[in-house]
Formats: C-alpha cells, structure tokens, sequence
C-alpha cells in the first residue's frame, strides 16, 4: 500500500532545509457546488469523484511556521496554545511529521481564522492549504501549486482546493499513489456571483466529514449512484458556469447538496447534520424562490448553510435573511502580506 510519505518523498526526494525564519501563507475556505463526498483510498484522501468549488475571498486562515527550539511541536490557533492531547493538535502534529526533515524538527505554528473552525465551513479545507503553502515559503520548496495540492490533500481532501480563489476543480486521478489526483483553477469569472453564510451553529459538529464519508461509502444502498450523479453534475455545473446561466448553477449545486445528504441519511447509523433551523431556512429559500427571487442553498458536513445568489439581488436577500453574512468570491480577494499583519 502507497502511505503518505511514500508520495511526499516522491514530490520531494531531497531533504529541504528553511530558507528563511519563517513562512506564511493565507489561504482561503471553499464551499463546493459539486460534493467530494467519499474516499476511493482512505490513507492518501483520494477521492471517488472529481469536485468542484468556489472560494470565499477573504474569509480563511493565514499561517506562519518557523523552527523552534523546544522539545515539541507548539500549535496556536486564534491566540490560543492548543493542547497537545487534542484531535486538532494530533492531526497537525501527524501531517507534520510527513515533512519534518530530521526527526528532531520542530516547528511553530501560528494560524488564525475569520471563520468558525470544523462547522462545516471548510476550516480544515483552508487550514491544511494554508499550513502547506506556509511551509512551501519556508522551505521554498521547488513545486508546482498542483503538487502542493496534492499535500493539502493528504490534511483534508478539500484542502486540494483551497490553494486558488474563484473556481476549483479537483480531478478524481487514476492513478494507486494519487500523483493525478489534485486541484487546478478554472477560467471562468463571476463577479456578481454572492455566497451568503447562514449560521446555524458555530460549536464543532459530532462527527467529522471523514467519519461520516466512511460511514455512507459502507453502508448506504444508494452509494452506487453516485458517481454517476456527481460527473453529470459537474457537467451541468461546467455548463452553467460558461453561459452564466445562474439559475441552471444554483439548482445543480442545490440538487447536488441534497443528493450528499440522502445518501447520509440512507447510511446505517443515518447521519444528520441539519438541524430544525437548518430546515426552516431551506423552507424559507424555497418560498422565496417560488416568488420568483433566484436563491439557491448548499450545504456541507454541518447545519449551516450557505445560499447562493447574485449581486443584483442582495438587498432583498438582507431583507429576507437578516443574519445572512455576505461574501463577494471575486472581490476583495486578498494578498497574503494583507493578512498577516496581526501574526
Ligand atoms: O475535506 P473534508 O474531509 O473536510 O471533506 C469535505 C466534505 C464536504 O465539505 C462535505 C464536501 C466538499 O467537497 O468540500
């Protein structure tokens, strides 16, 4: 079986030492419109299907790494030291270790976030991205952004995706190590495109996607559909993007959405992530819809939800949706430097 350092030493067969005191990165959240919603190889996160995603601007998490003098790895997220016999601070540690280049390396790491962290926002997405490409500055590793996705991949799948704003697309490969398997942009853009968070609750969700993917992949009778569901998808998506044809755009990735959930309520124990205001809000999506206002919801592994919409009709969006935090995918797409001002 092909682990993890197998394929880090193949995209860096030499040992890599800091060319700096420290490397930083932002890298932004991604919601995808079509789902990766299943491993065909859990080790290496390959996936079943291919994806497809849009990021969220500004909204992510910046990261700086540097060497330390100290007996282990420290972790600080959002000002706080996170504590060593924490899932967080052991998955980071793990992923860590694949790159280390000599046993007794020890890194720093400082990450911040605007977005609330495992609520199914995509915080482990712009997480991992953002801690590669901080270590790609330190180490100035000679790699391409698409072998960099394919180590954000192995933090978090939809890592892979995080490394470019706009439209993502992440190629499901075929090949045992994965090596075809990573993120590449796509040309088209959309500024009137709006991405609007509804949030439902901002507590770290029970079940982590991994656990739940694993969970559907085995036991749903309705898993084999679909690949099939997801490539017809991504056409339609693909579609949609290049004639701007918005409503097309929204009913795929709201189908989309709801087929991913299906299949997680058809597994055995059923898994829910909705909650009865995540209800109300698709029932309140709904209505508007049938009055003719062009709003779409997906949803990931969380309760909350995010709508998508068009500029033009964001005042009547605010109205019907007080809480809604808006988000310009195309606008305001920050530099790295712009971020990290406070690490
Ligand atoms: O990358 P993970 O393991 O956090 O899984 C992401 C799963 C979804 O967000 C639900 C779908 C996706 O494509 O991002």
């Amino acid at each position: 079986m092909v682990t993890k350092l197998d394929v880090v030493q193949a995209l860096l067969p030499k040992i890599t030492v800091p060319q700096k005191s420290s490397g930083v990165a932002f890298a932004p959240s991604n919601i995808a419109l079509c789902k990766y919603w299943g491993k065909r190889n859990v080790e290496l996160n390959l996936p079943v299907t291919s994806s497809l995603s849009i990021s969220l601007s500004n909204l992510g998490a910046c990261t700086k790494v540097s060497l330390a003098d100290a007996a282990t790895d420290q972790i600080i997220l959002n000002n706080e030291v996170v504590a060593s016999n924490t899932v967080f601070y052991r998955r980071i540690v793990q992923f860590l270790h694949l790159i280390r280049p000599t046993k007794d390396t020890v890194f720093n790491v400082t990450t911040k976030t605007n977005i609330p962290v495992a609520a199914g926002l995509a915080s482990s997405a712009c997480g991992f991205a953002g801690l590669v490409l901080a270590l790609a500055d330190l180490f100035e590793w000679p790699l391409a952004l698409e072998q960099l996705s394919i180590l954000a991949r192995m933090g978090s799948g939809s890592a892979c995706r995080s490394l470019w704003h706009g439209f993502v697309e992440w190629q499901v490969g075929s090949q045992a190590n994965g090596l075809d398997s990573y993120a590449y942009p796509l040309e088209y853009h959309w500024p009137e495109l709006r991405i609007g968070l509804l949030l439902v609750d901002k507590s770290q969700k029970p079940q982590t996607s991994s656990e739940a993917m694993q969970c559907t992949v085995e036991t749903s009778p309705f898993y084999s559909l679909w690949p099939k569901t997801v490539s017809q998808a991504l056409q339609e998506t693909h579609a949609a993007l290049a004639s701007k044809d918005f409503w097309s755009l929204g009913a795929v990735a709201e189908a989309n959405a709801l087929a991913m959930h299906a299949l997680m309520l058809s597994s055995t124990p059923a898994i829910i992530y909705s909650q009865a205001p995540t209800l109300d809000y698709m029932q309140r999506v709904w209505r508007a819809r049938a009055e003719g206002l062009a709003v779409f919801f997906t949803q990931d592994a969380g309760p909350n939800l995010k709508l998508l919409y068009l500029v033009k009709d964001e005042a009547k969006i605010k109205e019907l949706f007080a809480e809604v935090q808006c988000v310009a995918p195309f606008e305001a797409v920050p530099h790295t430097a712009e971020c990290l001002y406070d690490l």
